[in-house]
């Protein structure tokens, strides 16, 4: 990114040509190369270095939707800071803990664009921001103003940042190195011994979903956070603000749920009822399915695998519900000749615990019929099964 024509661009005369550009995008012919249309356009009138910043961010805003949703259009990005930036959903969820907390301030150690930063502002507390990369700080500064939001953000060392002032230290290390993703936690920038340091004080560590359970420290609570049924990220919170071991939190369209290790009673395994249930994978991640277990009246099907059943219906936020219809076989052969027998043509295949490929299996099962129908591919008690389902 060139800083000089990122600092043009806030001005007002970059601002012209950025609502320029953002308009002439819209406008244009989607059927052909728009951005390189409009470009060529705009360089009639501007330098090069100048029409490629304003594109960039039109190009970055319209990515950004789905993360900053009706932010997008008026934040700034670098395309390493948006895929890295925690989005808004999520990001509000935390600083709402905080706020719950009544923390009123917060250093951002590694803040990059800006994500968690904002929602920080935006939720009341005092945000500062410090990031060793002088790009992403001149873009948080700039979102914060564009967004009208209070807060400072400076190039430095996080490392070195003295956060005792604040009243909760938070960091998102980078999980991408120059290679692509990085695996192990002392590989992450800052590294995980550096994160350590911060669990002796009140502190939020965003780390990898997949984080093993055995490197969060005793004393530290795990979250795990899905959006709309994906596992966006795990969180490390410490000193007064960890008040579980586990926790899973659930945001979905009708608002966020969670559930905590203090709700999980253990379980126990039996036969499959007339409902099956899938839960989220903030659940899962969290070990905590014997929980929704226990909230639906149910037990699991196998001990090692992620479904619930209950004679019972529940609606629940924290895992999909099934109707058991019936049985089908297990082995292929008769698989088809059932699924055909009951006219299902459209199949919604799900699978756990199971060495199949659904997109191949349903290719050699070569379906025709009107009907549509889900199965349910797993093991009971060790067996291979094979449920027709019906979501609820
Ligand atoms: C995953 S990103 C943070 C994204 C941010 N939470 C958001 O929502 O936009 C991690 C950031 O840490 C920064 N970083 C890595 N090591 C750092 C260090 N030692 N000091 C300051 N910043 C650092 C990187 O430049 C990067 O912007």
């Amino acid at each position: 990114m060139d800083l000089d024509a990122f600092a043009w661009l806030l001005t007002d005369e970059g601002q012209r040509l950025l609502a320029r550009a953002t308009e002439m995008t819209a406008a244009a012919d989607p059927g052909k190369d728009a951005s390189l249309a409009v470009q060529t356009a705009l360089r009639k009138d501007e330098t090069a270095a100048h029409v490629a910043a304003a594109m960039t961010q039109v190009d970055l805003r319209r990515k950004a939707g789905a993360k900053f949703g009706d932010l997008a259009p008026k934040m700034y990005f670098t395309p390493d800071g948006l895929e890295q930036a925690t989005r808004l959903a999520v990001a509000h969820h935390r600083a709402a803990r905080l706020r719950a907390f009544d923390a009123t301030s917060v250093i951002d150690l590694g803040c990059g664009i800006g994500g968690d930063l904002i929602a920080s502002s935006r939720a009341g507390l005092t945000a500062a921001g410090v990031d060793n990369d002088p790009e992403r700080v001149a873009v948080a500064q700039a979102n914060l103003d564009a967004l009208g939001l209070a807060g400072a953000v400076t190039v430095a060392d996080a490392t070195a940042v003295d956060h005792s002032p604040f009243d909760i230290a938070y960091a998102d290390p980078a999980r991408r190195g120059a290679k692509g993703r990085v695996f192990s936690a002392e590989g992450w920038t800052p590294p995980w011994s550096w994160v350590e340091t911060l669990f002796a004080r009140d502190a939020c560590v965003k780390v990898a979903p997949g984080i093993p359970h055995d490197l969060v420290p005793d004393q530290v609570e795990a979250e795990w956070v899905s959006d709309r049924g994906e596992v966006k990220e795990a969180a490390l919170w410490s000193g007064s603000l960890a008040s579980t071991r586990r926790r899973a939190t659930v945001i979905g369209e009708r608002g966020l749920a969670t559930l905590t290790s203090e709700d999980d009673p253990g379980g126990e395994v039996d036969s499959v009822e007339e409902f099956l249930y899938e839960p989220d994978g903030a659940v899962i991640r969290a070990g905590l399915v014997t929980a929704v277990a226990a909230g639906v009246q149910g037990h699991l099907i196998d001990e090692h695998i992620a479904y619930v059943t209950s004679t019972a219906s529940f609606e629940t936020p924290f895992a999909r519900g099934y109707q058991v219809v019936e049985e089908l076989p297990y082995r292929e052969k008769q698989l088809k000749a059932a699924l055909r027998e009951r006219g299902i043509g459209k199949l919604t295949i799900k699978k756990r615990g199971v060495q199949i490929v659904p997109e191949q299996l349903r290719k050699r099962l070569a379906l025709s019929g009107d009907e549509e129908g889900t199965i349910v591919l797993t093991r009971v008690a060790g067996e291979g099964t094979c449920l027709l389902v019906r979501p609820f």
